[in-house]
């Protein structure tokens, strides 16, 4: 189920517009991408860019412009793209789809404090306007640490790029993180609007470009089974979980001193939550999903006290599988002494009638057992069974599991008679796969996002006003946790500190082992 704007959609008068398998088509269109040097751009951006061309899902004169200090010339650019296109794309290398996507791919040196540079920019956007027939329209990735925002953002107002000519438009698209508290993420917007309006500005949450992501909402509002115990009357909690098998080699730049609650919780697991928990919306379109997300951010809380409703950690020595890995402290690039928590748990609950008392726990870490996501709608039990203790000893509590990667489904589970003569009652499991059930595999969070850049299609990006109430959610736990000294070492390829375990269980609650 696409999440998107229907009515907005170019209609293709050769087309079924009632067709919904129809592919959407960008129309014309470029994109400069700054920082394409990056990591971010090689392993991601470039690739889907490239996906999205070989699906001929991009219009026929699309042009990627590549912004970087190197002294590159074009052919050195096509080299660098083709490589990360090879390493990374999940469709095939096809040489005529390359040779089409290389034709439209121009590189512009310079730096972010080099006017003339952004002149070149220009002059250069105009000429493609012209050859290519991009009409004015393009988007600019800032795939640039936050630092460059604003000076990437005051060269194209400068330059002439922000501002669209009449018929056109000018899209801003920027990754996180969106500051580090409220008061830096409220700068950094107010930064971004001063040049680009809200409605031009693409915050990238490559979590909600996730087709499971975007499934949540086709199984809450397309169904009529899930919607009527969706509340506080049948739900005794949620368990969000972000676990990652991976370590932070290499990563030390981007990560020490952020952590594990800036750099997911206060983003993606906040999506998730808002999309689990929020009121069906009158559409999919931008205005009215983002209004329900918003609500349910602004009734969300951190639940106090701390010491006792939150968990950090940090990963020590240990296996990962068969491999023995170092812990964070030993990390190339990472400060010895580093305080970096790269384990988070928080208690976080809703004030609304829907979720009153009902506590959402979010957590996500780094090299933990196994790497998944999911959404664990866990139930209350039953206010009375007509079973003997013993004949329910193995019976725990009613569950729905969104998993979200990997083996991307939902899991039902229930309790169920064990086949003889006693009426004994155990755990089963109802599971729905995405792969048994459907031929064709998702796309890349990039794909869809990038896409829907170019369509103006806005649903799955976090306004201005999420990103802020997200980071009022966290700050009180980033206050706390900033003077409670060190994080517990738990350790590599286990499920975290033992802190988060003992979070739950005073609760008379445990952590589900995905
Ligand atoms: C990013 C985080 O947003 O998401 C990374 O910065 C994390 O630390 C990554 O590894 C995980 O993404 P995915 O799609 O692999 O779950």
């Amino acid at each position: 189920m696409p999440v998107s704007d229907d009515a907005a959609r170019p209609v293709n008068p050769l087309r079924d517009p009632s067709d919904t398998r129809l592919p959407r088509i960008a129309g014309a269109a470029g994109m400069v991408i700054f920082g394409v040097t990056g990591d971010l751009a090689r392993r991601k951006l470039l690739p889907a860019v490239y996906d999205l061309a070989h699906r001929g899902l991009l219009p026929a004169g699309f042009t990627l412009i590549g912004f970087s200090r190197r002294e590159w010339t074009k052919p050195e650019f096509e080299a660098y793209v083709r490589e990360a296109v090879e390493k990374g794309a999940r469709t095939d290398f096809d040489e005529n789809a390359w040779r089409r996507l290389a034709a439209g791919m121009q590189f512009c040196p310079g730096t972010f404090d080099d006017d003339a540079a952004f002149d070149r920019l220009a002059a250069l956007t105009e000429e493609m306007d012209r050859d290519r027939g991009t009409r004015g329209n393009w988007a600019f990735y800032l795939s640039v640490p936050p630092a460059g925002f604003a000076q990437v953002c005051g060269q194209l107002k400068r330059a002439g790029l922000a501002d669209a000519p009449p018929g056109s438009w000018r899209r801003v698209i920027v990754e996180k993180p969106f500051g580090h508290d409220l008061e830096s993420a409220r700068s950094l917007n107010q930064t971004i609007n001063s040049v680009f309006p809200e409605d031009s500005v693409f915050r990238i949450d490559h979590y909600l470009g996730k087709e499971t992501v975007q499934n949540i909402l086709a199984v809450r509002f397309a169904n009529q089974l899930f919607e009527p115990f969706w509340d506080a009357r049948y739900i005794d909690h949620v368990q969000i979980t972000m676990a990652e098998d991976i370590g932070l080699g290499g990563r030390a730049g981007y990560y020490d001193g952020i952590g594990a609650a800036r750099d997911v919780i206060q983003n993606h697991l906040l999506q998730l939550l808002a999309l689990v928990a929020m009121e069906e919306p009158v559409t999919f379109d931008p205005v009215q999903l983002r209004a329900e997300k918003i609500k349910v951010l602004r009734a969300a809380f951190p639940v106090e006290p701390f010491d006792r409703t939150t968990a950090r950690g940090q990963y020590g020595p240990g296996w990962q599988g068969s491999e023995e890995v170092v812990g964070l402290r030993s990390e190339e690039g990472f400060d010895p002494e580093s305080t970096t928590e790269t384990f988070a748990a928080l208690t976080v609950e809703i004030s609304s009638r829907r979720w009153a008392g009902v506590p959402f726990y979010l957590r996500t870490g780094k090299r933990l057992g196994r790497r998944v996501t999911e959404i664990a709608l866990v139930f209350k039990m039953p206010p009375h069974q007509p079973f003997r203790d013993e004949q329910t000893a193995s019976l725990g509590p009613n569950t729905v599991v969104i998993r979200v990667q990997p083996d991307e489904g939902i899991l039902m589970r229930f309790g169920s008679k064990v086949p003889g003569s006693s009426m004994e009652v155990r755990d089963v499991n109802m599971d729905f796969s995405y792969a048994e059930n459907f031929t064709s595999d998702s796309p890349e969070a990039y794909e869809r996002l990038i896409l829907d850049v170019l369509l103006g299609q806005a649903s799955l990006f976090p306004t201005n006003t999420e990103v802020e109430l997200s980071w009022q959610i966290l700050d009180p736990v980033l206050d706390f946790w900033r003077s409670s000294g060190r994080p517990e070492t738990y350790p590599a390829g286990t499920w975290g500190p033992s802190s988060a375990d003992a979070m739950l269980q005073r609760e008379g609650r445990t952590w589900r082992r995905p």
